[in-house]
């Protein structure tokens, strides 16, 4: 499993690791921590494009799953080039392994973002790949270049595209993790624009419910959505977390929009449920709630990450500092 130290993998990690013998490859970037694995899976720190260290880690392994990425928007519009490397050099370097070493299955963690935005209904997998910024172009990037192995090397490549995730473990610079941590400690709750861009919220943990069922019975070569149960406007997401952590609604800030910013993201996923019988479990209220109730019992998780990098990157793009 790549990327597994991040947020989406290592919820996937720690769901598996009892019934599996486990590899994590991360390169440990602002948003891999160790900590966030469990104790007793290997970690190798490397990264994706690296073809030796990848030739020899795929030696015998029966599954790949990609979850390494450059995953935040506003980063990849500050500075795009990391996205292309990991996104898409990297993703072509597993693939090289993967039929280099013959393994049986791979799966690449994508997102709804590839689709673009769309004002009214919901994206199904033939829809267009229309992406709009530096992080979806590059992601789109990389799923092009998985189905095109499925296509021309008939490896065993799959894709799973996740709206929204939302849980514990998160890295605060994604719009819940952020308002929950500025909301418990006094700080300005920064939203963009006018707020009423529209996200499809995902429990994690139903994310990586989805990706086990795709890995284990999608068909070879396609790709699966996979959508939150619940959509909800960015001001609404803030009130309730005002209301959750019992902060002053006066911090509610409106600041500059994002430049480019998609106004709405939403996915079908009648293809799952109809061939998997996936599901979403955890409804938004509930997930939301558990994801407050870690975030305020954790401090010892956020606390070193709220006076690291993360205070030079919140200064630089917020133009700021935290309180
Ligand atoms: P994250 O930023 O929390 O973690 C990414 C991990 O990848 C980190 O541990 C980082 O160290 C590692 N990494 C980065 N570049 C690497 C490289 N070149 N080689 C090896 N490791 C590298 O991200 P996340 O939110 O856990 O996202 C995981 C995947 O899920 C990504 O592919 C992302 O595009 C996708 N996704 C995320 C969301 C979301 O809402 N967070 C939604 C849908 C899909
Ligand atoms: P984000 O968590 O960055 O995810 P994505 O851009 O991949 O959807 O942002 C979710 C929404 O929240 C998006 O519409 C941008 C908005 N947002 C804010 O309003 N303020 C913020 O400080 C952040 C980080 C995001």
């Amino acid at each position: 499993m790549t990327g597994a130290a991040g947020f989406i993998g290592s919820t996937f990690v720690h769901l598996l690791q009892r019934d599996h013998s486990i590899v994590v490859l991360d390169k440990l970037t602002y948003a891999g921590r160790r900590e966030n694995l469990p104790d007793g899976v290997e970690l190798v720190v490397g990264a994706i494009e690296d073809r030796d260290l990848v030739l020899e880690l795929t030696e015998g392994v029966d599954a790949v799953v990609n979850f390494a990425a450059e995953s935040h928007v506003d980063r990849s519009i500050a500075d795009q080039h990391a996205f292309a490397r990991t996104h898409v050099i990297g993703t072509g370097v597993l693939l090289d392994a993967v039929r280099e070493r013959g393994v049986a299955r791979f799966l690449q963690v994508s997102t709804d973002e590839v689709y673009g935005s769309i004002e009214d209904g919901s994206f199904t997998e033939s829809s267009p790949l229309d992406p709009s910024s530096p992080y979806s172009a590059t992601k789109a990037g990389g799923d092009l270049l998985v189905s095109a192995h499925a296509h021309t090397y008939g490896i065993e490549a799959l894709i799973c595209r996740g709206s929204n995730n939302y849980g514990p473990r998160q890295y605060p610079e994604k719009l819940i993790p952020l308002m929950i941590l500025n909301a418990l400690n006094g700080d300005p709750l920064p939203v963009y624009g006018d707020g009423r861009q529209v996200r499809n919220w995902l429990y994690v943990e139903d994310f990586c419910g989805a990706i086990l069922a795709v890995l284990e019975g999608g068909r070879a070569g396609e790709a699966y959505n996979v959508g939150g149960p619940d959509e909800c406007e960015n001001l609404e997401v803030v009130r309730r977390i005002v209301e959750l952590t019992g902060a002053d609604e006066s911090l509610v800030e409106h600041v500059t929009d994002r430049p480019g910013h998609d106004r709405r993201y939403s996915l079908s996923s009648a293809k799952l449920r109809e061939e998997l019988g996936w599901e979403a479990e955890v409804g938004f209220d509930e997930g939301l709630r558990r994801t407050v109730d870690w975030y305020r019992d954790n401090e010892p998780w956020w606390g070193p990450i709220r006076s690291g990098e993360y205070r030079e990157y919140y200064e630089r793009h917020y133009g700021r500092a935290l309180g």
